[in-house]
C-alpha cells in the first residue's frame, strides 16, 4: 500500500451508529491489513461509540492478538474457571460451551453471563476486549453492552455527588458466569476477597470524561461503608445503570469481530440453548496507568449517549 493510497483508504472506513445508547457498525475492513490511518479511523470511531462491531473477519488467533495490542499493552486474558482446559494462549480466551472427553474448551457455559467489565478485579484492567465470533448457536447468546458514561450523567445530582470520591473493591474469585476460578476459594467477608480497588467514578483517558465503573457486583464493596450500607448503594448504582436505555444487545454472526471499551461500557450475555454450539476468541489489552478520577476532566456529557436521549425525544 502507498503512503497516497492511505488516507483514501481510511477515508473509507465506514461506522454506521446504532439507533441505540452507544455501538456502530464497520463494514468493508479486513483487520488483517489495516494501514495506521486505518486503525486511527476505526480507534475514533470506537472512542466515539464506545462499542464497534467489524463484520465478516475471517482472523487466526495470531491476527486477533496483532489487531488487540493496537489498543494498548496487549494484555493476558483471565485466569480459567475450576475444572476448565487449561489456556493454550495467555492472550486468548475461548468462550465456549463445548465439552471435550469431559473438560470444557472454554469459559461461560451456555447460562446467562451477568453484567460486568472484564477483569476489573485487576490493578490494570483493560481498556480494549476485542471478541472475535467462530460458530454461533441458531438463537440467544446476544451479548448485551451498556453505556457508563451515561448511566452517571443520568444519576440523581445528589447520588452523583455522593459517590464522585468513592472506591469500590472488586472480587476475582469467581467469573461473571459464577463459576469460581482455578485456585480460589469461596469468599466469605467481601471486605477480605483477593482483587483490585479502584475509583467508583473514572476519567476515561481518552475522551476525558467520567464514567461509572461498578466493574462486578458479586462481592463488591464501597471502601469506608458498614458492609450492609454499602451493599445498599450498590445495589441503588446497578440498578441504575442496568437499565434498557442504556444498552443494546448485538445478535452475532460467525465472523463478526465485537470491540468494547471497559472504561465506559459493561456487557452481560444471554443464556442459550445448551445442544447448540458456541466458540468465541477474546483477547485484550490495557493502558499503561491504572484507572483514575483526574479533577481536570471534561465535566461536559460524552456526546454519544446524549446524542440518543435527543433523538428518542425527538420521535
Ligand atoms: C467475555 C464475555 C460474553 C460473550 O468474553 O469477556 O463476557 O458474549 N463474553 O461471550
Ligand atoms: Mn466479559
Amino acid at each position: 500500500m502507498t503512503s497516497i493510497a492511505s488516507p483514501l483508504q481510511s477515508a473509507r472506513i465506514e461506522a454506521e451508529p446504532l439507533p441505540h445508547a452507544l455501538g456502530a457498525v464497520v463494514t468493508d475492513v479486513d483487520l488483517r491489513t489495516l494501514d495506521a490511518s486505518q486503525f486511527s479511523a476505526i480507534r475514533a470511531a470506537w472512542l466515539e461509540n464506545l462499542v464497534i462491531v467489524i463484520l465478516g473477519q475471517q482472523i487466526t488467533d495470531a491476527d486477533l492478538t496483532a489487531f488487540s495490542a493496537r489498543f494498548g499493552v496487549l494484555d493476558e486474558v483471565p485466569i480459567v474457571s475450576k475444572g476448565q482446559a487449561p489456556r493454550y494462549n495467555k492472550h486468548i480466551s475461548v468462550i465456549s460451551n463445548i465439552v471435550e472427553n469431559g473438560v470444557p474448551i472454554g469459559g461461560l457455559g451456555d447460562d446467562e453471563v451477568l453484567w460486568h467489565s472484564d477483569t476489573s478485579y485487576r490493578d490494570f484492567p483493560p481498556s480494549a476486549s476485542v471478541l472475535h465470533a467462530l460458530e454461533i448457536p441458531a438463537q440467544g447468546g446476544n451479548t448485551g453492552f451498556s453505556n457508563m458514561y451515561l448511566a452517571l450523567e443520568t444519576l440523581p445530582p445528589a447520588l452523583r455527588d455522593r459517590i464522585d470520591t468513592f472506591s469500590v473493591k472488586q472480587d476475582i474469585t469467581y467469573t461473571a458466569g459464577g463459576q469460581l476460578r482455578d485456585g480460589f476459594t469461596p469468599v466469605i467477608d467481601v471486605r477480605e476477597c483477593p482483587g483490585a480497588t479502584h475509583p467508583l467514578v473514572r476519567t476515561h483517558p481518552d475522551t476525558r470524561r467520567n464514567a461509572l465503573y461498578l466493574g462486578r457486583r458479586r462481592n463488591a464493596y464501597i471502601l469506608g461503608l458498614e458492609v450492609a450500607d454499602s451493599e445498599t448503594l450498590l445495589d441503588t448504582l446497578w440498578k441504575h445503570a442496568t437499565q434498557d436505555f442504556l444498552a443494546w444487545h448485538h445478535q452475532w454472526q460467525a465472523g463478526d469481530v465485537v470491540v468494547w471499551d471497559n472504561r465506559c461500557v459493561m456487557h452481560h450475555r444471554d443464556p442459550f440453548d445448551s445442544r447448540d454450539r458456541r466458540i468465541m476468541h477474546r483477547a485484550q489489552a490495557r493502558d499503561a496507568a491504572r484507572p483514575a478520577r483526574d479533577r481536570n476532566a471534561d465535566s461536559s456529557p460524552h456526546p454519544r449517549g446524549q446524542r440518543f436521549l435527543a433523538a428518542r425525544v425527538v420521535r
